[in-house]
């Protein structure tokens, strides 16, 4: 991810028309990345700093999605890569309804990717892991979820509520679906009997 760890410091406008995958929830994604994302007006000076545990055991719980930032694009210093997304128990039912549970938490994974040259591309060492954790009371400042950010190999949260609140204010921009960005697509897999 780098030193840059303002979600403030969005791309220029004439950069960010290409998009990386056709997936609607991307295209949104590529859409709220592109935009800036301008943090809410909550007093971060009077707030605790919001520290969130690590996900202990989190890349056992169900696998979402995955998706690709590629150095094309803008989103790319901060998030690029391969990322997968990983969600507890709790928020399962949240992915049907919008309505996020406390004790929800969800995970994006990053890695680097390795391009072999010879049409084989996968996965690399992991960049860090960005964490969300549904507690409406506690982290009522920044719509109910808690935001956090561990490096490869940490399990310290390098956030600091500045950077939360740029966190938070994107994923604002999906209050009709709990502030979250993925969607469930194989949430229903066919049944062995129908197999
Ligand atoms: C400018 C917009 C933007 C900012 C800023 C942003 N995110 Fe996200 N985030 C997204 C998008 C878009 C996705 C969905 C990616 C996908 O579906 O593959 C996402 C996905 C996630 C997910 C998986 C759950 C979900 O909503 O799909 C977590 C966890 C997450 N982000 C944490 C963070 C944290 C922590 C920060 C701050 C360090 C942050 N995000 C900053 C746009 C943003």
């Amino acid at each position: 991810m780098g030193a840059d760890r303002d979600h403030g410091a969005q791309p220029a406008p004439s950069r960010l028309t290409s998009t990386m995958l056709n997936a609607a929830v991307f295209a949104l994604a590529i859409s709220c990345w592109a935009s800036a994302a301008t943090p809410p007006a909550v007093a971060t000076a009077a707030r605790a700093e919001d520290r969130v545990a690590y996900p202990i055991g989190y890349s056992r719980w169900t696998h979402i999605r995955s998706g690709l930032i590629t150095a094309k694009h803008p989103a790319f210093p901060r998030f690029g890569g391969l990322h997968h997304i990983y969600a507890n128990p709790a928020s399962l039912e949240g992915y049907r309804s919008g309505r996020y549970a406390d004790g929800s938490v969800l995970v994006y994974d990053l890695f680097e990717t390795r391009d072999h040259g010879d049409g084989i591309v996968d996965q690399g060492p992991r960049r860090q892991i960005d964490v969300m954790v549904k507690d409406s009371k506690r982290f009522a400042a920044t719509g109910g979820w808690g935001y956090a950010e561990f490096a490869a190999g940490t399990t310290t949260d390098r956030l600091n509520n500045a950077d939360r609140d740029g966190c938070a204010a994107c994923h604002a921009s999906r209050k009709q679906q709990g502030h979250v960005f993925s969607e469930w697509p194989n949430r229903v897999e066919p049944r062995a009997d129908e197999s």
